[in-house]
Parts: C-alpha cells; sequence; structure tokens
C-alpha cells in the first residue's frame, strides 16, 4: 500500500540558481524517498528578501506542518521567521542565518572556519609573503560576515600577506566581474584572490583571462560536484582550491521528520569543511561518483518496486472483475 504523505514541508529557498542550491534539493528529494509521510512545498526567491518574506507567507496560508528556510538575507527575512515559530510551526534554519532567536534548529556549514583555513592555505601557498584580493558574497547574508571574519582573524597572524582589495560579488559571476572592472590596479598586483564562492572564483578567473593575467592563483568554496562548478574547475586546475560548503538538505529533511515524531533536535548542527586542491581532488571525485551511482541505483530499485506495485494493483483488480463475473 502506497503512504499518502501526511506532512507538508515549507522550504523556502533565497534562490535556486545555482549548483550548490540544486545540489542541496537534489539531496532533500533523496532523503524525502524514505519518508514518504513528507511532501516537500518549495518556492524560490530568486535573490530577493522582499520576494521571500511573501513567499513564507503563502507556505503558511498553505498551513505547512515544518518550514525549512535559508533567508537571503539576515535582517529582513527575521520578522517573519519568527511569526511562523510563534505560531507554533517549527523551523529550520539553513545555511544562512537570520537575525532573530526564533526558531527550532539551525543547520549549516561552518563558514567562520572556511574563512580561516582559506587564509591558512594562502599561507602555506605563497610562503607567508603576497597580496590577496577577497571578493565577498552579499552584504547582508551571514556567510559573507562569518567567512571574511574567519578570513581576517587568521590573516593579522601572517604580516607579510596584504590584503589589497576587498569587492563585493554578492555570490553571482556577474556582479562579480562588474565590481572586478573597477578594480584594475589591484588586480594586476594579486598573487591569489579568495572568493567566498566558487562562481565568484570562476567570474574572476575568466575577467582575469580576458584582460591577459595569468599570474594569479584562484580559490574557492562550494565544492559542488557538477561540471564546471568547484570540483571540477579544481580537477581542470582552473581553481588551486575550494573549501567544500556541506548543503544541509539531507540533514535538513531526517531533521524535520525527526522533529515531526516528536523527537528532540539539536539547536545548531555545524557540517565541517575539507579543503580540496589538486593532492586530494581525485579521491573526492572517486567518493562522489560512487555515492551518485548508488542513489542511481537506489532509484532504479524504487522504480522497479512500483512497477511491481501497480502491476499488482492491475491483477487485483482483474482478479475482482473475474470473481464478480
Ligand atoms: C549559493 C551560495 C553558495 C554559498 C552560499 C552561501 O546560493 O551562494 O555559493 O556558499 O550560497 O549562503
Amino acid at each position: 500500500q502506497e503512504t499518502a504523505p501526511k506532512y507538508c514541508i515549507g522550504f523556502s529557498q533565497c534562490t535556486g540558481n545555482d549548483d550548490w542550491r540544486r545540489n542541496m534539493l537534489t539531496e532533500m528529494k533523496r532523503e524525502l524517498f524514505y519518508h514518504p509521510e513528507m511532501q516537500l512545498l518549495y518556492k524560490d526567491a530568486e535573490s530577493d528578501s522582499k520576494r521571500q518574506v511573501q513567499q513564507i507567507r503563502e507556505l503558511l496560508a498553505q498551513k505547512m506542518d515544518i518550514l525549512l528556510v535559508s533567508p537571503n538575507e539576515a535582517t529582513p527575512l527575521a520578522p517573519v521567521i519568527a511569526e511562523v515559530y510563534k505560531k507554533g510551526i517549527p523551523v529550520i534554519i539553513l545555511d544562512r542565518k537570520a537575525a532573530t532567536d526564533s526558531f527550532t534548529a539551525y543547520i549549516g556549514g561552518d563558514n567562520y572556519n572556511i574563512g580561516k583555513l582559506a587564509a591558512e592555505y594562502i599561507a602555506g601557498q605563497l610562503g607567508g609573503k603576497g597580496r590577496i584580493i577577497e571578493v565577498t558574497g552579499l552584504r547582508g547574508s551571514s556567510p559573507t560576515i562569518e567567512r571574511h571574519q574567519g578570513f581576517h582573524d587568521a590573516l593579522v597572524r601572517y604580516p607579510g600577506l596584504h590584503l589589497i582589495a576587498t569587492l563585493e560579488g554578492s555570490w553571482v559571476a556577474d556582479k562579480t566581474q562588474a565590481a572586478a572592472a573597477q578594480h584594475d590596479s589591484a588586480l594586476r598586483q594579486a598573487d591569489v584572490v579568495f572568493a567566498q564562492n566558487d562562481v565568484m572564483a570562476y567570474g574572476m578567473y575568466r575577467y582575469c583571462r580576458a584582460k591577459g593575467l595569468t599570474r594569479t592563483r584562484f580559490i574557492g568554496v562550494d565544492a559542488s560536484p557538477y561540471p564546471d562548478a568547484g570540483i571540477d574547475l579544481v580537477s581542470r586546475r582552473i581553481l588551486s582550491a575550494s573549501l567544500l560548503y556541506p548543503s544541509g538538505g539531507k540533514e535538513a529533511i531526517s531533521m524535520a521528520a525527526d522533529i515531526l515524531a516528536g523527537k528532540k533536535v539539536p539547536r545548531s548542527t555545524l557540517l565541517q569543511t575539507v579543503l580540496i586542491d589538486s593532492s586530494n581532488v581525485k579521491l573526492m571525485r572517486l567518493q562522489i561518483d560512487k555515492i551518485q551511482a548508488q542513489h542511481q541505483e537506489i532509484e532504479k530499485q524504487q522504480s522497479l518496486l512500483q512497477e511491481q506495485r501497480s502491476l499488482y494493483q492491475d491483477q487485483q483488480h482483474l482478479l475482482r472483475i473475474v470473481a464478480t463475473t
């Protein structure tokens, strides 16, 4: 017998239009396979905080049982998240934080440590001496602040490393390139560009190549498993390194199931990072390929099972007809 979904999970995503978030949704859907009691109501705010507030209101009107939310910016999203929580609906905040204490649980990567590890890696690569450009995400989103803080706290320990410019790339390539156009002389001097995600790191790489600047090294964050995304860019040596930023998609769905089943969950879950460069990228790829193959096998088995089920139901139906004639 099929289990009809009993619970509705509202998922308010700040943007759906990048590899990292595509991966998050894929992980969620995979985990949902094991939870037929839950269905996902998905809204994509396309990087617009006002729109995200509106969409959370729509989810409220649709009577969700739990809210998952990755807030575009911390402050504008805080009141509506608190409003949902105060109505007694559990709230899991994912990846980007909100400026409120009114939520059930937070799941996300260790952004401070990501910034810190990036600075330490650069120090090692440059022998403690060189010029750096930092490219940040959207100013109002929490990973921007935390990655920046970790990066700076570690950099101050290396007097030979100089941060010569900080550009705001807002997480996307076109804004990064527009900001780069304003920093021509810094670009010509930079040994390393640390961008707070791979999309911006790759945007900077293409910009510098087009300008004939070939000396600079690029480091990003995310390490998503798609063509032209982090892991692929590190294997092709376009990026020197990328820091893995786990999506938390799987963890969010299993935590939602636990909350709906009345279990207690931790208030904060920090997912660990790892730095991927040419020394371990092959291993990472192998592992990713293996996991993907396993998932494909599971999906194949599921659809075979589904076929068998409907065949069985058809036969039962036929038998009933035969019995009544
Ligand atoms: C995707 C993204 C990632 C980044 C994260 C920060 O939308 O920009 O690249 O690591 O959001 O919240």
